[in-house]
Order: C-alpha cells, then structure tokens, then sequence
C-alpha cells in the first residue's frame, strides 16, 4: 500500500462498506482525461467520470489554471451584503445556456444543497404570494436528491432513508417508472409508462391540489441505476403542474452539461421547469459547487418588499465561491471551445449500439440507455441482493476500469471527451467480466 497511508481507521468512508473496503482498499492518485491512475500504478479508464461529473475529462489544464491563478489572486470573498465579479458573470453565463425564463441563479456547493435550495426557495415563493397553505412537496420512488433532510425526504431510495427518523412532514411520491416486463432493452426513452404521471392526479385529489407547493424530478433517474423517462412521461407531469399551480423541479445535477447527448434535459425534452438544479458537470467536478435556476416570476415575487430588506433568508459561506465559480467558468469555456456536448450528441447512437451489444450475456436482463448514460441490469443471486453487481466492480476495477454499481445495476456515464476506442474497451471489460462473474 501506498506509503503516505499510515492508517484507514480515520476516515469514515461515504456511501461505503468501510470494513469491507479497508481489507483491499482501491486508492487513485492521479488522472488525466479518459483515465485515473492507481496507486499500485495502473492505467484505469474511467467509464463513470469520476462520479457522473468530469464531463470535460480530468485535470484539464485550463480548468487547473483557472483555479491556481484565482487563488493566488483572491482565495475568498463573502457573498453576504458583499459580492465579486465572477459569481455575476458565472450567473449570467449559466443563465444564458438555459432556455429562456430560467434566469437567475442561487449558488450553493454541492447537488444536495442545490436541491435543498429549490425546494425552500418553491415553500418562500408560495408564502410570499400569499399562498403560504403550499407546503406539500412531491418527489418520487427511486429518486435521489442529495443527502440533505430536503432531499432525502422528497427522495425515493429506501436505504437512504430509513435511518434518519421522520424527515420533512407532507411529503408524498410518485411512483417510479421501472417496468422491466414492458420496457426491456429500450433504446432511448421507452415506449410504455407515460400514464405513470397521472398517479400525480391521485395524490393531488389525496391531498387536495392547493396544498401542494411543488413536483420534484430528475428529469433521467441517475443514482437508482439509470431510468430513462417513458415517452410523454414528464410532458404529462408538466401539464398537471401547470393546471393546479404547483411549480416543477427538474433536477439536473447528473443530466446537465451534455450527459444526456443535448446541454440539459430541458432542451433534450423542451420542458421548461419552473425550477433547475445542477452541480457536478458545472465545474466539471474541479471544485464542488451547486447551483438553482429559478424562472423569472419566481425570483420577481420576492422582489415586492421593502427594497432594504433581505428577500430570501438563505445562502452558505460558500455559496458563488470564488475558486468555484473561476472552475466553472473554465469549464463552461472549455466545453464550448472543444465542443464537448456536440461530441456527446454524436458518439450516443455509437455507445447505444455498444451497450446494446451486451443483450444476450449471461444474467444481464435489461440495458437502456440515453444520450451517454446507460444502465445494464443484473439479475440479483437469490437472497444476495447486489453482490453479483459489486463483484463485477471490483473484477473490472482489476482488469482497469471505473465502473459504478448501484443494487444490480452496472451504471455507464464517461467523460463526454470519450471517443469510440473508449467505448470498445469499456464493453469489452464489461462483457469479459459479466462472463466470468458468476
Ligand atoms: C440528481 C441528483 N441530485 C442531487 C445529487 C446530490 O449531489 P451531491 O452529492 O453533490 O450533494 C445527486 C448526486 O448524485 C444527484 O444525482
């Protein structure tokens, strides 16, 4: 083991079998563009872009500049009652990449703060328009929203749930859109499910519509193990919120800047939410930020008080930090400059095809796919939920590739820099390791 490591016992992992881990740790050391490097010294290709967020690759010179040449300028300035120039120009940049009435930003450091930004911002936004009986919120099964109180609440993964007591009251969930016996192997949005979005109808009559402030998706269900949105799934969600008033959050923390083969979902689907969260791919990961996008008529609705007065009692230390937003905007530049969605738009039918070519290997019982994400599902070993998966982990982890597993569930999302080389080498692994795992 790598001898700056004197001990593991301290640092207690996340979202990690920590026992399990510390008998044959996996540590990285370093990366460049499509790969990460061990710390026993190999080449690994990173099928996964770190965790659904090096969209531009890793340790991209320019993002790295940006970053040094901001901290040996200004490490830090506070956005309380103060401000600096490149949380302006980074607002303005990431509003303008959006559609049209999604135009101001709250900046925030991770997806989970984004998302629970958003839903506080939906709660204020009813009250301060007199609507203040809006409290409910609607997320769905098998959604994941961050880790925050917010988004754990609204979120619909079980596990990361049940330890942590009752969570926001007025909760309820849409049910999620998984349907294996119907949707197997669909190449792109499948066909079956749109009428999964009237369950929202059931719930608002359970409820009654008026106490509801608003709908939480992610527009493609990344963590839960890549769920795709059946054709006319989220245009119904969008009608129903519209009809009853309630706004619609679109998280894009994983969908956002390319993943999805467009620059978001809202312009893969052309629906306008009336809230949009993001982080990860914004930085490309350099330095942790989130950011909300909020619709022009809600952020003018606090814009009604006392021109002294604060409107919105919320923010972090950190929220726009310099170092962050000098990433993003290097990020933003480079993924313009190289054409990096472009790229990810014109590589999806090849990486479809070769995801697709995995159908047919032993236990595999679906692969679906959009844009540059993919799930291939496992059948579970009866009674071991998970283990077939993580062994496949750890067997392409040997063989030199970062794959991430959730449940059964092998998850694909490069860097968007990939080229088809990439793609082949990353099938290949996957399809020798799926033969060889029992
Ligand atoms: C859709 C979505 N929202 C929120 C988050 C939380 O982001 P973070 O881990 O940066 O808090 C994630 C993380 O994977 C995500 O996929």
């Amino acid at each position: 083991m790598d001898s700056a490591v004197n001990s593991f016992a301290e640092f207690w992992m996340p979202f990690t079998a920590n026992r399990q881990f510390k008998k044959a740790p996996r540590l990285l050391v370093g990366a460049k563009d499509m790969h990460y490097t061990s710390h026993d010294g190999r080449q690994i290709l990173d099928s996964t872009a770190g965790l659904w967020c090096v969209n531009a690759g890793h340790c991209r010179p320019r993002i790295a500049e940006a970053i040094a040449r901001q901290a040996a300028t200004m490490d830090y300035a506070p956005v309380f009652q103060m401000g600096h120039p490149q949380a302006f120009e980074l607002a303005s940049r990431v509003a303008g990449m959006l559609p049209d009435g999604l135009d101001h930003v709250f900046f925030s450091n991770s997806g989970s703060e984004a998302v629970d930004t958003a839903l506080k911002i939906a709660l204020a936004y009813h009250r301060v328009r007199g609507e203040g009986q809006r409290t409910r919120l609607i997320g769905r099964e098998r959604a994941y929203h961050g880790v925050g109180f917010g988004g754990i609440s609204v979120g619909g993964i079980g596990n990361n749930r049940k330890q942590f007591g009752p969570m926001l009251v007025g909760v309820d969930h849409l049910p999620h859109t998984h349907d294996l016996a119907r949707n197997a192997f669909s190449r792109g949005q499948p066909k079956h499910g749109a009428e999964l979005a009237d369950a929202l109808e059931r719930i608002l009559a359970l409820h009654d519509p008026s106490t509801v402030a608003a709908v939480i998706v992610e527009p493609m269900a990344g963590s839960t193990g890549v769920l795709i949105p059946p054709v006319g799934y989220l245009e119904r969600l969008k009608e129903i919120c519209t009809k009853h008033g309630i706004l619609l959050i679109f998280d894009e923390v994983i969908s956002g800047f390319g993943r999805l083969g467009a620059p978001f979902a809202v312009d893969l689907f052309g629906i306008a939410p009336d809230i949009l969260t993001l982080a990860k791919g914004i930085t490309n990961a350099s330095v942790p930020m989130g950011a909300t996008v909020v619709s022009g008529a809600i952020h003018d609705a606090f814009m009604n008080g006392p021109e002294a007065a604060m409107e919105l009692f919320h923010g972090y230390t950190y929220s726009g930090h310099v170092l962050a937003c000098a990433a993003a905007l290097a990020t933003l530049d480079t993924y313009a400059e190289e054409g990096i969605f472009q790229n990810a738009a014109e590589l999806s039918p090849y990486f479809e095809d070769a995801v697709h070519s995995l159908k047919g290997l032993p236990h595999v019982i679906d692969v679906r796919n959009l844009g540059m994400v993919a799930g291939v599902e496992l059948a579970a070993r009866p009674g071991a939920v998970g283990t077939r998966a993580y062994d496949v982990f750890v067997a392409c982890y040997n063989a030199g590739l970062l794959t991430r597993v959730t449940g059964d569930i092998i998850a694909i999302s490069p860097p968007l820099i990939a080229e088809r080389k990439h793609i082949d080498e990353m099938i290949g692994i996957i399809a020798d390791v799926i033969k060889a795992v029992a």
